[in-house]
């Protein structure tokens, strides 16, 4: 038997899912973001390079809000058991200290809806825009986001507990921290690298506060944070990129992890790179495929990051992984790819415990706009109707049978 016909049956109780967040599909939103998207400034970049306004505005994004029964359609189809997905604190919260009830009570009633198809939800807090007070009050360089995030927290988590048992703090610190106050790409668009170390900074606080909060409400409840980690190789192994491999690692992979090491309770990973260090910056690494997005796809990294995060000793939920591929070229060879790597690291002793693909829907992607089609479902953004690529049916028989063929 060849080796690629092997089945590779994963364990028992295995999470299959599918990521999404709530401004990249909800739609109606209006938050930090959805302000910044209609700014003088982003408009005006937007036209010296010629393009649509309209194709990076989020408005309606995938019109999850609205019709979420959508949404669960493609999950029944797909045989999902979970499903991680992200509230919109502006929407909850949509003046400082006045909670919008009814916004609380949407998020029930879908939980509620997941729950009735035995799909267990994974929320998570924060994956992005703030509210506009929030923002007026310097967002996440301010100390004060601290305090504001926790009570948050508390509020959404009273409300949802009995439902709710897997909770993520915050979606990719590092990703966040370093595109919008170090590189100036996302809103606010700062250049500094003090700004950048105070956000982290308040990033690490807000996580373990929001920790506390959520495990004094139920000690049942599974916390983490969905980390954005990267499989930096050494070219040729020298001496000067191996040194420059562990400082990435350590800069980028490890130390926001091992500032929050006591309040985690699973290690929440999302996979999409691979970087080969070399100090000469010549020999670029050549991909046989690459995403619409032109980013490499280099599915044995993920082998290594799982194994490097064993150290941890926690469970590993694999949060997000997925390409941006419109044509559903390599979306199934990639899903395939990446699941024999999972399945080498759990045979490895690597205690995984989940795997979540980026994204159920095809959804709004920040900068890049409508773009860039993530989706095991297309959507068509006039009509928002959703349709299968053929790389869901392959998830779907995944997802149905527990292994890889
Ligand atoms: C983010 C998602 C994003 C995806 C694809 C991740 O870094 O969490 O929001 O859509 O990458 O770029």
């Amino acid at each position: 038997m060849q080796e690629n016909k092997i089945e590779k049956q994963f364990p028992k109780n295995f999470y299959w899912g599918c990521s999404t967040s709530a401004h990249q599909i909800e739609g109606g939103l209006k938050n930090d973001w959805s302000e910044w998207e209609k700014s003088n400034k982003r408009l005006e970049e937007l036209k010296n390079k010629n393009l649509n306004p309209l194709d990076f505005i989020s408005d309606k994004a995938s019109n999850s809000f609205e019709n979420n029964n959508a949404d669960i359609a493609c999950m029944k189809d797909l045989h999902l058991n979970a499903y991680r997905f992200s509230l919109d604190w502006s929407r909850i919260e949509p003046e400082e200290g006045k909670f919008d009830e009814s916004a609380l009570e949407y998020y029930l009633h879908f939980v509620k809806k997941l729950k009735l198809n035995n799909i267990e939800p994974f929320v998570t807090l924060w994956h992005w825009p703030i509210p506009l007070w929030m923002r007026d009050k310097g967002g996440w360089e301010s100390r004060e986001i601290v305090f504001y995030f926790s009570r948050f927290t508390k509020k959404v988590v009273e409300y949802l507990n009995d439902e709710v048992d897997y909770w993520v703090t915050l979606n990719e610190p590092m990703v966040y921290s370093s595109m919008s106050y170090l590189k100036g790409f996302w809103p606010p668009q700062k250049k500094s690298i003090w700004a950048m170390m105070k956000v982290l900074k308040n990033l690490v606080l807000a996580h373990k506060q929001a920790y506390r909060v959520i495990k004094d409400i139920g000690q049942k409840n599974q916390v983490g944070i969905a980390k954005h980690n990267i499989y930096f190789e050494a070219y040729q192994n020298k001496f000067v990129n191996k040194f420059l491999k562990l400082m990435a690692d350590w800069w980028w992979n490890n130390n926001f992890l091992q500032k929050i090491v006591d309040t985690q309770d699973f290690i929440g990973l999302n996979y999409y790179f691979h970087s080969k260090i070399d100090y000469g910056f010549g020999k670029a690494h050549v991909y046989n495929k690459i995403s619409d997005l032109g980013w490499g796809l280099h599915p044995e990294g993920i082998y290594h990051v799982l194994k490097d995060l064993q150290k941890f000793a926690k469970p590993i939920y694999i949060m997000e992984n997925g390409l941006a591929d419109k044509g559903d070229q390599y979306r199934s060879w990639y899903i395939r790819e990446i699941l024999s790597n999972v399945y080498k690291a759990i045979k490895d002793d690597v205690d995984v415990r989940g795997y979540f693909h980026w994204s159920l829907i095809d959804n709004f992607e920040w900068a890049e706009g409508f773009h860039p089609r993530f989706g095991l479902y297309e959507v068509d953004f006039r009509t928002f109707e959703r349709k299968a690529r053929s790389s869901a049916e392959y998830y779907r028989d995944i997802c149905k049978n527990n292994r890889i063929v």
